[in-house]
């Protein structure tokens, strides 16, 4: 990915459209995980084909699971049991994929080999001692860099213990990794969080008949059960749905419809946000699929006003600061967000690299170690830079619709790994986006 993949987005325009965004990223490596740890074939539909859940079915494809797929979203997974897995002949490369990397520290940690995982520059900054820690109290044993960062060693080890955790951070990546290796630990796994995060992995497990304990804020299971194979229709990802949801808010005479969205409450926290700050979203045709709740969303433009994120919803908005910064930029008054240090240690240091960005385009957007605050205004244009960072990058091809002038966007080619067809995608709608190779 040495090339810079350029967005160019002339300014101004409206979206209007009915249109569905692709498929969760968190459910879709997840369908994979535990199609695989299953006893018998597990379809999936609506799969994401971006490149961080196409990492992780290429992990276990290396592990010798058979994988049909993905076309058109359909995915087959032939599991091979929870003890089935073999050992890669390879490192396992999980390149821009966190989730990846975290769950299958867990996942791996009590298998019967030794097996290395790997990542891109990103990844392999990106803090895992949140993992490796609790997992060595199971009895794992990984290896980091002395950094606490990947390459990651995993090596067999006698057994692992179920453990009672508490842990420091609020972390749906930590708290299913920890689940994952309960799977394989004696006893019971317990973890506790300290603010609720998705809980996909608890449904999901669920959905494979794999009971989950529930006390207050605690979540546990006992290790040494089996998983049965079960279909998976994955919604569409309310953190890509993000993007056109502010989108549609800052440009005067949007109107747009998002279909098939997941509306899990532990991840709907754009929705509550945008809401406080004025935006007019309409949820309809609520329903459950498969375990997780769906519906459609009618966005229409509004004006927005600036306020103080609550804190609480920081956890259930997490992937959706990029975006949710440029809706301040836009709105009239001040935007405070505290309680959002997590965002220093995503693909990028989100609150850095927003905050650089928002200067080119003229916006006062002042960070702080745990937040930033943003004063809405006018934007220009100008030059910004993602970092290679899929979220910065569609969050500032938005920004295109408020600017008085042409945004330009280096190094936007892992938008492919969480929303592959973006470009198609928003050009459609109404975004005046192309992309330049360089
Ligand atoms: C994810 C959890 C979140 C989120 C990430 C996906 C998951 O990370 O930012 O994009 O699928 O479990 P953290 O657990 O680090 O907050």
């Amino acid at each position: 990915m040495s090339s810079n993949l350029r967005f160019e987005v002339r300014p101004g325009g409206v979206l209007r459209g009915d249109i569905r965004v692709p498929g969760d990223k968190s459910i879709s490596h997840r369908s994979i995980m535990l199609g695989s740890l299953a006893w018998g074939t597990t379809q999936v539909e609506g799969f994401l084909e971006g490149d961080d859940a196409l990492a992780t079915l290429r992990a276990f494809r290396a592990m010798g699971v058979e994988i049909e797929g993905p076309a058109d979203g359909k995915v087959t997974i032939h599991g091979v049991g929870t003890h089935g897995l073999q050992a890669p002949d390879e490192p396992l490369d999980l390149g821009n994929s966190g989730t990846s990397m975290r769950l299958l520290a867990g996942l791996l940690a009590g298998q019967g080999f030794e097996v290395t995982l790997i990542g891109d520059d990103s990844l392999s900054r990106r803090p895992m001692k949140r993992v490796t820690e609790p997992l060595a109290l199971m009895g794992a044993e990984i290896n980091t860099t002395p950094k606490g960062t990947a390459p990651l060693v995993i090596r067999p080890v006698d057994g692992l213990r179920g453990i009672d955790y508490e842990m420091p951070v609020a972390s749906a990546q930590v708290k299913s990794c920890l689940l994952l290796a309960g799977l394989y630990a004696d006893g019971e796994t317990w973890v506790t969080e300290p603010a609720p995060t998705r809980d996909h992995t608890e449904r999901m497990l669920r959905g494979f008949g794999y009971e989950v304990m529930e006390e207050g804020p605690r979540r546990g299971l006992r290790g040494g059960g089996s998983l049965t194979a079960c279909d998976i229709d994955v919604p569409s990802d309310i953190s890509s749905a993000a993007f056109f949801l502010v989108g549609a808010s800052i440009a005067e005479g949007s109107e747009l419809t998002l279909r098939h969205v997941g509306m899990n409450p532990t991840r709907d926290g754009v929705i509550n946000i945008l809401r406080r700050m004025g935006a007019d979203i309409v949820v309809s045709n609520e329903r459950e699929v498969g375990g997780e709740p769906v519906a459609d969303l009618r966005v229409r433009s509004a004006r927005l006003k600036g306020i103080r994120i609550p804190k609480d919803q920081v956890p259930l908005a997490i992937d959706e600061f990029p975006a949710l910064f440029v809706a301040a930029a836009c709105a009239e008054g001040e935007t405070v967000l505290t309680g959002a240090e997590e965002l220093r240690v995503k693909e990028s240091d989100r609150i850095q690299v927003m905050a650089d960005g928002l200067q080119a385009l003229g916006v006062q957007a002042d960070p702080t170690p745990d937040g930033i605050v943003i004063q809405g205004g006018s934007l220009s244009g100008g030059r910004v830079d993602s970092h290679g960072d899929h979220r910065i990058a569609m969050a500032f091809a938005m920004a295109a619709l408020r600017a008085d002038g042409e945004i330009v966007i280096d190094d936007c080619a892992n938008v492919n790994t969480s929303f592959p067809g973006f470009v198609a995608l928003a050009a459609s709608t109404g975004l005046q986006i192309g992309a330049s190779d360089e």
